[in-house]
């Protein structure tokens, strides 16, 4: 196999998600080698983070000798704020931030959320596109708690471990059941069988 078969690059600024992705890597047993490529996409505000997602893998076509991949999350406070800030996550914790959040949400004792992912990896061998999509519901924490993970990660409780918040909880954990880890065990099944 040729280096370049070999090699698998992940188009991301984010250092958070690459060592998340890492972990996952290093435990598959994968014949490919994962190397990050920090390269500009570029974002537009689309209704979906699908759309989001497809408009970033094109915008580096004919960027990359390879396959590589990109991944795009939002997080969506389902009640009482009906899905916000969802593709406007990013605009969000740099504005306002958790803090801001949970002001926004101080008056209710009902909350649900969600976070959502979609890889979209151009596969080079076939010179395709595929996809793959995760999600994790739970609720928002009254406080901000944990020092791990990155984000949100501080303000949501998920159902399955209801008592800690995202950042509470080791990357492990967080993998085994969050949006994106079910999302990488798709994309990681999907290698395998190539
Ligand atoms: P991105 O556009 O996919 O990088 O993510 C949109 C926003 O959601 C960014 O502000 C990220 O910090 C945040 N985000 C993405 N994934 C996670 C996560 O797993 N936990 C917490 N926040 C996240």
């Amino acid at each position: 196999m040729k280096q370049e078969e070999n090699m698998i690059y992940f188009v991301t600024g984010n250092i958070n998600k690459f060592n998340e992705i890492s972990v996952i890597f290093s435990k598959a047993n994968m014949k490919y080698c994962l190397q990050q490529k920090d390269i500009k996409t570029i974002e537009i505000q689309a209704d979906t983070i699908k759309e989001v997602a497809l408009f970033k893998l094109n915008s580096i076509k004919g960027q990359i000798n390879g396959s590589y991949f990109i991944e795009d999350a939002g997080f969506f406070i389902d009640i009482p704020l009906n899905g916000f800030p969802g593709v406007y996550s990013s605009y969000v914790m740099k504005t306002i931030g958790n803090k801001g959040l949970l002001s926004l949400i101080d008056d209710f004792e009902n909350t649900k959320a969600h976070f959502s992912t979609v890889i979209a990896l151009h596969y080079k061998p076939l010179d395709k596109n595929f996809y793959f999509e995760g999600c994790v519901h739970g609720k928002i924490s009254k406080t901000i708690r944990g020092t791990g993970g990155f984000g949100f990660d501080p303000i949501f409780l998920p159902d399955i471990l209801p008592d800690r918040t995202f950042a509470e909880i080791t990357t492990e954990e967080k993998n085994r059941i969050s949006h994106r880890g079910k999302a990488w065990n798709k994309f990681i099944n999907f290698m395998k069988k190539t």
